[in-house]
C-alpha cells in the first residue's frame, strides 16, 4: 500500500461499521492519522481513535471533532458519511421520522463541517468528502424520505464546494450504489424472503453484484487525497454501472 497520505490527518463519521469503518482503516493504512466519530466508538482498535459523537446534536459534533482535532494535531480530511436509512413511500414516514432522517443524513454534515472549518482552513491539503448515493439520481422505490435526504447532500456539496474553493478547500462526494455493509445485511435479514431479495439486488446493479465497502472506501481516499487537487464539486458512481448504463436486455 502507499504512503501517499502520510502526516495528513483525518476525521471520518458513521467510521465505525460499513463504508465509514472501511474508509478509516484505508486512509490509515495510507499514512493518515484517523479519528472516528460514532454513535458507538466502543469497537473501534488502534491505530484509529475512537471518539463518541452524534452527529444530531451540535454540542455532542462540536466537542467530538476539536477533542478529536487536538488529539490528531491539526486536520486535513472530514469524511462525513455517517447516516442512517428509511424505506416507504411519501405516504409512509410520519413527520417525526422525517426530520429525524434529514437532521442527521443533511445537518449531520452541516454541523460536522462548521465544527471542522476552522481546523481545515489551517491544512494546505484540505478536503471534505460526503457519502451521497445513487438514492440522490435514481428514482428508487420505497426510499421517499431516504432519497430525499441524498438529493440535498448532492446539492450540498455542490454549495460547498462552490463556498470553500478559494479557501484551498475541495468538497466532493461518492455515490455508492448498494454496498454490502452491516446496515444492508439488516435490511436483508428483514426481508420476507432474504435470498431472493439479496438476488434482487444483485441484479440491480449492472455488474451483477453488491459494492464492497473496500470499493466505496477506495474512491472516498482517492478524493480525500492530494492525487484529487484538482477535483472539487463532484459526485463519483461507486455503482456497477447503475447510474450511467442503459443496457439492453440479456442475448438482444
Ligand atoms: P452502517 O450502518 O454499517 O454504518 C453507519 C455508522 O454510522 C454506524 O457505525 C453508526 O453507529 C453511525 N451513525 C449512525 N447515526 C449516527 C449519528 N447520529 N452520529 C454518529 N454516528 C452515527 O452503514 P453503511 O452502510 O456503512 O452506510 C454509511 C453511509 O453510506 C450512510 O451515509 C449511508 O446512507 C451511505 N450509503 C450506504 C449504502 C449501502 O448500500 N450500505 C449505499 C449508499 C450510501
Amino acid at each position: 500500500m502507499t504512503h501517499d497520505l502520510d502526516g495528513l490527518r483525518a476525521i471520518v463519521t458513521g467510521g465505525a461499521s460499513g463504508i465509514g469503518l472501511a474508509t478509516a482503516n484505508l486512509l490509515a493504512g495510507r499514512g493518515a492519522r484517523v479519528a472516528v466519530l460514532d454513535l458507538d466508538p466502543g469497537s473501534v482498535d488502534r491505530p484509529l481513535l475512537g471518539f463518541h459523537a452524534d452527529v444530531g446534536d451540535n454540542g455532542s459534533v462540536a466537542a467530538a471533532v476539536s477533542r478529536a482535532a487536538d488529539e490528531l494535531g491539526g486536520l486535513d480530511i472530514l469524511v462525513n458519511n455517517a447516516g442512517i436509512g428509511a424505506t416507504g413511500t411519501v405516504e409512509d414516514n410520519p413527520d417525526e421520522q422525517w426530520h429525524r432522517v434529514l437532521d442527521v443524513n443533511v445537518l449531520g454534515i452541516v454541523r460536522t463541517t462548521r465544527a471542522a472549518l476552522p481546523h481545515l482552513r489551517r491544512s494546505s491539503h484540505a478536503a471534505i468528502v460526503n457519502t451521497c448515493s445513487i438514492a440522490a439520481t435514481a428514482g428508487l422505490p420505497q426510499r421517499a424520505l431516504y432519497s430525499a435526504s441524498k438529493g440535498a447532500v448532492l446539492s450540498l456539496t455542490l454549495a460547498m464546494a462552490a463556498d470553500h474553493v478559494h479557501e484551498g478547500i475541495r468538497v466532493n462526494c461518492v455515490n455508492p450504489g448498494t454496498v454490502d455493509t452491516p446496515w444492508v445485511a439488516h435490511l436483508l435479514d428483514s426481508a420476507a424472503d432474504p435470498a431472493a431479495e439479496r438476488t434482487a439486488l444483485n441484479a440491480r446493479q449492472p455488474h451483477g453484484r453488491l459494492v464492497s465497502a473496500d470499493e466505496a472506501a477506495a474512491a472516498i481516499a482517492y478524493l480525500a487525497s492530494p492525487a484529487a487537487g484538482s477535483t472539487t464539486g463532484t459526485a463519483l458512481a461507486v455503482d456497477g454501472g447503475m447510474a450511467g448504463l442503459r443496457l439492453r436486455p440479456p442475448g438482444q
